[in-house]
């Protein structure tokens, strides 16, 4: 049997620094997605456009192969080209070079605000999605009661989604695309938006789907998710496939890369996101007297220090720690923000320190730190997604307890006592 995605040298060049705009807008997208549709196989192959030094690989020489009925998990880390790749197979975006070839209907999830017309109501935005989809409105009808309960928007059904909140965005979106039935289902990490039971359910929707043979391509940062949903996984890093192969193995060469990469505090030459104006340069644990510590101890504050370099001066910024397990899972935020704390950053180099109080973390399991800094307004300045690394190891306190993730990621004392 053919596969239903087949990629070969697929590569997308972009403009250093481009507005994203450049892409097809919505309308274009669609119009290629409906024709898409329609036609069994279709293959682009297109020449270098723009052949100079202000453009990069986004995604370079691509070529792998899904069969149909395979679930298959795309990872990364920030910056790799995961979205580009899926809105090349989405044909949201057209391949610099490189040949694609599709069999089956595909829907897809990317980020947000791609998919949806802003000004149609949920009601509209549904049949509209069904109709690229090429299905029959009596055929959307038989789904839409299913739509509708899975994304729990039913009061809003008749409102704009550009007035929905991007959880109910997400919600609406996911259902559509798991419920009307494409063959081949593509969707970026935008679950990390809803809540954790929200996501729950999709991450189920999703079993469902590949056990009944649907082909699905999904990205996701958390390591726990892709091995349950997926047989194998790919793995990017700058562009270019380092990684294919049984789902378990690829996410843990992912996480030992990681590790090995998060081991300094010198942060300049990590990849991240934001505008620059300001970056992360240093970050690392201290104790209470400022030395440098190499691991965390079980129970005691949590104290991150951090350079932070700015061009020039950016009053009122709002700098986030987030605290995670290898798996991606969160566990703490400090956020300056939350607290009422004031940083403004001129220019230079400023310290910062964030102190998070007497952290309960179970022994034997790595954290990684995320950073980001933004300025009032949201705009953000600079975010380094895994930028530290520590083992997390018990003292004397904590002899007795168990290392087993099975109970749980953080400890408290527990006090027991007989009542009756
Ligand atoms: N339209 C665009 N024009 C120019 N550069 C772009 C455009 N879209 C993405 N890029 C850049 O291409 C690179 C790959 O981006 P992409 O969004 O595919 O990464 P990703 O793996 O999805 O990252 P993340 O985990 O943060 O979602 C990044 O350096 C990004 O800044
Ligand atoms: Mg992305």
């Amino acid at each position: 049997m053919k596969p239903a995605i087949r990629a070969e040298n697929l590569s997308k060049r972009y403009r250093i620094g481009a507005n994203p705009t450049g892409d097809l807008n919505l309308t274009e997208s669609v119009k290629r997605i409906v024709r898409g549709t329609f036609s069994k196989v279709r293959s682009l192959v297109r020449a270098d456009a723009l052949e100079d030094e202000n453009s990069f690989w986004a995604v370079k020489d691509i070529s792998f192969e899904v069969p149909r009925g395979e679930a298959i998990g795309v990872i990364g880390r920030n910056g790799a080209g995961k979205s580009t790749l899926f809105k090349l197979l989405s044909r949201i975006t057209e391949p610099t070079h490189g040949r694609l070839e599709l069999r089956g209907r595909m829907g897809s999830l990317l980020e947000v605000g791609t998919g949806f017309h802003p000004e149609l109501s949920g009601r509209e935005n549904i049949y509209m999605n069904g109709s690229i989809l090429g299905m029959a409105r009596r055929e959307i009808n038989s789904k839409f009661e299913q739509i509708v309960e899975f994304s729990e928007v039913g009061k809003f059904l008749d409102t704009p989604v550009k007035r929905y909140s991007s959880g109910m965005y997400v919600r609406l979106a996911f259902a559509v695309v798991a419920h009307l039935e494409p063959e081949i289902l593509v969707i970026d990490e935008v679950l990390a938006v809803g809540d954790a039971s929200f996501q729950k359910r999709c991450i189920d929707r999703m079993i469902q789907l590949a056990q009944s043979g649907k082909t699905i391509l999904f990205v996701s940062h958390n390591m726990q998710q892709i091995p349950r949903l997926c047989q194998r996984a790919l793995m990017l890093e700058r562009g270019q496939m380092v990684e294919i192969g049984p789902a378990g193995a690829v996410t843990q060469s992912y996480m030992d890369r990681l590790l090995t990469d998060a081991r300094t505090s010198d942060l300049s030459n990590k990849s991240r996101s934001g505008d620059g104006r300001a970056r992360f340069s240093r970050a690392g644990l201290v104790d209470a007297d400022g030395r440098p510590l190499s691991v965390f101890t079980t129970g005691d504050d949590l104290i991150l220090r951090m350079d932070i370099d700015a061009k020039a001066t950016i009053p009122d910024v709002d700098v986030q720690v987030i605290v995670q397990n290898l798996y991606g899972t969160r566990v703490v935020t400090g956020w300056s923000r939350e607290v009422g704390f004031p940083i403004s950053l001129r220019e230079g180099t400023q310290t910062v320190e964030c102190r998070l109080k007497g952290v309960g973390l179970r022994p034997g399991h790595a954290i990684m730190l995320n950073l980001m800094v933004a300025t009032a307004n949201g705009t953000i300045l600079d975010s380094v997604d895994n930028a530290v690394v520590y083992d997390v190891v018990g003292d004397d306190r904590h002899r007795h307890l168990s290392t087993s993730a099975d109970q749980g990621i953080v400890v408290y004392d527990n006090e027991w006592r007989a009542v009756g």
